[in-house]
């Protein structure tokens, strides 16, 4: 069940039979010169729309902008600043809890959202904490990679040229999704090389064409469906183990 598609009557009603939801969230980035900018929201938005298509899942609007500001050295890109992103992660919360929502879990699809996630977490637990009350939500962040199984399958895909950013795994998904959308290019070098993450035009000067570590030729659309046939089956396991957690406070 899609929030978006679905009447707020229809919300009331799935609340009498779950708490649990499930919030894509990503980031609109460069992801080198054949990656989709939106590859890091579209992802975890495939795989939980996929899910809830065999499965009593309710999942929101997927959360696009993210905190990007490392790749704000290429066109397109969009970027929160890691305090606001943390402030706006906060007020999506705060709003699922008033109906409520008691556990929300945050399907990832961006490196780089993770340490504002947990520190949004954080900052919601501590409203409670100060307070000397009970939250009255649980939160969950899981980056779609992590699903069991998931890495292990992207591994034997792409046993080279995996690399960390604009990777063949997360482009394969978006193929499968979007295959009107594919793009090739010449890469070179085929594998690009790593480095840190700094400031932008640090990134830009290191990564030229955006990539990081990675052979995105290596995407297919096929290894796509295959990551998310199984990216869905174990986030449909994971919303119901999660849901049958007791209930927070
Ligand atoms: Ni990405």
């Amino acid at each position: 069940m899609l929030l978006h598609l679905s009447t707020w009557a229809e919300v009331e009603r799935f609340l009498e039979r779950s708490r649990t939801i499930v919030v894509p969230i990503g980031s609109n980035e460069q992801h080198g010169p054949t990656g989709l900018l939106g590859t890091d929201w579209l992802c975890p938005e495939i795989i939980a729309h996929e899910a809830q298509k065999s499965a009593d899942i309710l999942v929101a609007p997927t959360f696009n902008i993210g905190m990007a500001q490392h790749h704000l050295g290429f066109p397109g890109t969009i970027s929160l600043r890691p305090s606001t992103f943390i402030a706006a992660i906060g007020d999506w919360t705060r709003s699922l809890a008033v109906h409520g929502f008691e556990k929300i879990l945050f399907l990832n699809g961006h490196g780089g959202n993770v340490a504002s996630i947990e520190a949004a977490f954080s900052e919601l637990y501590a409203e409670a904490s100060f307070a000397r009350r009970r939250a009255g939500f649980a939160l969950r962040l899981r980056n779609w990679w992590d699903i069991k199984g998931v890495g292990a399958l992207a591994r034997q895909q792409f046993p080279t040229g995996h690399g960390s950013h604009a990777t063949p795994s997360e482009i394969a998904v978006t193929q499968w999704a979007y295959p009107d959308a594919i793009k090739s290019a010449n890469y070179a070098p085929q594998i690009a090389g790593s480095g840190p993450i700094r400031e932008a035009l640090d990134f830009r000067a290191r990564h030229p064409d955006g990539r990081m570590g990675s052979d995105p030729g290596l995407a297919t659309p096929e290894k796509g469906g295959a990551l998310v046939a199984l990216a869905a089956k174990g986030l449909i396991e994971e919303v119901e183990a999660f849901g049958r957690e007791l209930p927070a406070g």
